[in-house]
């Protein structure tokens, strides 16, 4: 199952806008009633504007309408293993749980996988504010 996530990671790798890093990056992920959201980098020439592949994914999954995130794959052309940057997995768990897989992709498909309570121990969450 994480294979077709995977490819789907991929094929939105495709679809980067990444002029400036030349590091395309792709991630998609699934909801529990099998939703895919994929999504690219899209950068910016004035750079702190531009976003990662992951916050692509989590703008289509909010607007398909949201729902439990089982499962997360992210791929980079140039990594053997790219794991999200930190405020990707601040942005992720925003919408994952303690036991949302994560799988980290080569170009072949899944590396490793983790649970986001292992990439964001500790991690801020929004409870705390209400
Ligand atoms: N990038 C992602 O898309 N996801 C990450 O988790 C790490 C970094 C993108 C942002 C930028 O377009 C390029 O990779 C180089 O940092």
């Amino acid at each position: 199952m994480a294979d077709d996530l995977f490819k789907a990671a991929r094929e939105a790798m495709a679809k980067a806008y990444a002029p400036y890093s030349k590091f395309p990056v792709g991630a998609a992920l699934r909801t529990e009633d099998g939703r895919v959201f994929s999504g690219a980098n899209i950068e910016v020439a004035s750079f702190p504007e531009g976003w990662c592949a992951e916050t692509t994914a989590l703008a289509h999954y909010v607007m398909g309408g949201g729902g439990r995130i089982t499962e997360i794959a992210v791929v980079a052309e140039k990594m053997d293993r790219i794991t999200p940057c930190g405020g990707c997995r601040q942005r992720l768990a925003e919408f994952a749980t303690a036991d949302t897989k994560l799988h980290l992709c080569d170009q072949t498909g899944v590396v490793e996988t983790l649970t986001m309570a292992e990439i964001l121990p500790l991690g801020f969450a929004g409870d705390t504010l209400k």
